[in-house]
């Protein structure tokens, strides 16, 4: 299926057409934008799963445009040289094409985003169309929508049955069609997501939906185990950091606690005469009070 935006993140569009497979995370901050970035990822999304991640509300459907706007601003300035993604957010695209590209607008000329990316199909489609019409590249997401999760238990995969599967195919080629430059796929089963990129010609960026994608994408918190609570099937995590910040700080902690922390070398000195200067000059403050 050829799309409009299959050239709109040429990049990304070279690697999958050199096999390679491209590498995308997530980032919140200017920190996390600096590891990603000195990591070597391709791609970087600010996903609105700041919500949870990074600003402890318990759906991504609660951050505004203008919360994620700071957060995005702060990866552009760490993330330089490799395209950057925006999320649009849950309520701020849906209801208008007028409306889908004025909030579009925003991450690009407020936050520099190359991209954006919205959640569903259906009438997504338009928003997608009209968004790409005006210039600006368009990430379709299919399969699990966490902007559509109402509660905890419906974070399950999606697609398992065939008439789902259809679906969710044919939500992807809409996709396409409508002009999206490249597809994330969310928690389908594997063959659904080697369906989907077989046939489409922009790269899929697979999270929990197998290893043929052109791609895979994992939240950055669960990658590096930042997070609490539930994780899913398809994070693999590379590094337990969570347990390693607060072993730090408990550390630290016990070091004040106990007088250890800091030593002489962890502060400033000065010359002695400056400081019996200052001793001189106070004991002369003191007699003039007393
Ligand atoms: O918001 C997000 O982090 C996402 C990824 C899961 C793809 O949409």
């Amino acid at each position: 299926m050829r799309s409009v935006g299959a050239a709109a993140l040429p990049s990304l569009a070279a690697l999958s057409a050199a096999g390679k497979p491209i590498v995308m995370l997530t980032a919140y901050d200017y920190p996390s934008g600096r590891v990603a970035e000195e990591a070597g990822v391709d791609v970087v999304l600010v996903g609105d799963s700041a919500a949870m991640t990074v600003l402890g509300y318990d759906t991504t459907r609660a951050i505004s445009v203008d919360e994620l706007l700071v957060l995005t601003r702060a990866v552009r300035r760490a993330v330089t040289t490799i395209p950057l993604v925006g999320d649009l957010p849950f309520g701020s695209y849906e209801e208008s094409d007028e409306r889908a590209v004025s909030t579009a607008r925003r991450f690009v000329d407020e936050a520099g985003c190359d991209a954006v990316k919205l959640e569903g199909a259906g009438p997504m489609a338009s928003r997608v169309r009209a968004i790409v019409s005006a210039g600006i590249p368009v990430i379709g997401h299919v399969g699990l929508l966490p902007q559509s999760v109402l509660s905890a238990d419906g974070y399950r995969a999606r697609g398992r049955d065939t008439e789902q599967a259809l679906a969710i195919i044919a939500e992807a080629e809409d996709l396409v069609r409508a002009g999206c430059a490249a597809l994330v796929v969310e928690a389908v089963p594997s063959e659904i997501g080697e369906l989907i990129s077989a046939r489409v010609d922009v790269p899929v960026i697979g999270i929990g939906a197998g290893s043929a994608t052109s791609g895979q994408v994992l939240v950055y918190h669960d990658l590096l185990g930042l997070g609490e609570g539930h994780v899913p099937r398809f994070v693999r995590r590379y590094a337990d950091g969570r347990a390693t910040l607060v072993d730090a700080v408990r550390r630290w902690a016990a070091d004040v606690r106990s007088g250890a922390f800091p030593s002489k070398d962890e502060g400033y000195g000065m010359p002695a005469d400056a400081l019996a200067a200052v001793r001189k000059s106070l004991a002369k403050t003191v007699n003039r009070d007393s």
